[in-house]
């Protein structure tokens, strides 16, 4: 019995050792890390996403919920601080990673963070305004909250539309 729970225990440890080993940048080649830097922004704007297509369902018609309209608002807020960091990585090297940034990004760091902070700004703008409970007020700052994401997109991503 003892036995068996011993080469249970050491099972486990293995793969929880596996698991927090492959996550290590270090043991990764270099296109191994560059696949997870693309997977990871990938993964922060899809969350970001998220969270704004209820804001933006509701600027089309759907019943006006103040309530989500500031959480999701606030998230993708927070969300967008990470935005820089996450366009940090020249992914550039390896032809085979399928990415729609452009490689402007890389030399223009000092942009991507007054582009990110515009939108935080402006998210936040729109959380006060829908905290306010003001359906008319709320459309108005989500002129530019939406736009924020576009704004960047224009400049810094492949035209996907
Ligand atoms: C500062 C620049 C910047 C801002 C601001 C920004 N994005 Fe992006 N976004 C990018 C870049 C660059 C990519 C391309 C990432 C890639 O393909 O590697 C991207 C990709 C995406 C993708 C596709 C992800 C995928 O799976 O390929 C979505 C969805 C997205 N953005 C949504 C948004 C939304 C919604 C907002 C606003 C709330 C926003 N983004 C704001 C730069 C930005």
């Amino acid at each position: 019995m003892m036995k068996k729970i011993t080469v249970l225990l050491s099972a486990a440890a293995m793969i929880v050792s596996s698991i927090m080993f492959t996550s290590y940048a270090q043991d990764m080649t270099p296109e191994q890390q560059a696949a997870a830097a693309v997977d990871q922004r990938k993964s922060l704007f899809k969350t970001i996403r998220y969270n704004l297509a209820p804001i933006a369902g509701m600027a089309q018609g759907a019943p006006f919920d103040a309530e989500v309209a500031e959480r999701n608002a606030r998230r993708i807020a927070v969300m967008a601080t990470m935005i820089p960091e996450m366009l940090a990585v020249d992914t550039s090297a390896f032809d085979n990673i399928e990415t729609t940034a452009l490689d402007s990004i890389w030399d223009n760091q000092g942009d991507i963070a007054t582009k990110a902070q515009a939108l935080i700004d402006n998210a936040n703008a729109f959380a006060d305004a829908a905290a306010t409970g003001d359906f008319g007020a709320s459309m108005g700052a989500f002129r530019a909250f939406g736009g924020s994401c576009g704004n960047c997109h224009d400049t810094y991503r492949v035209d996907t539309d």
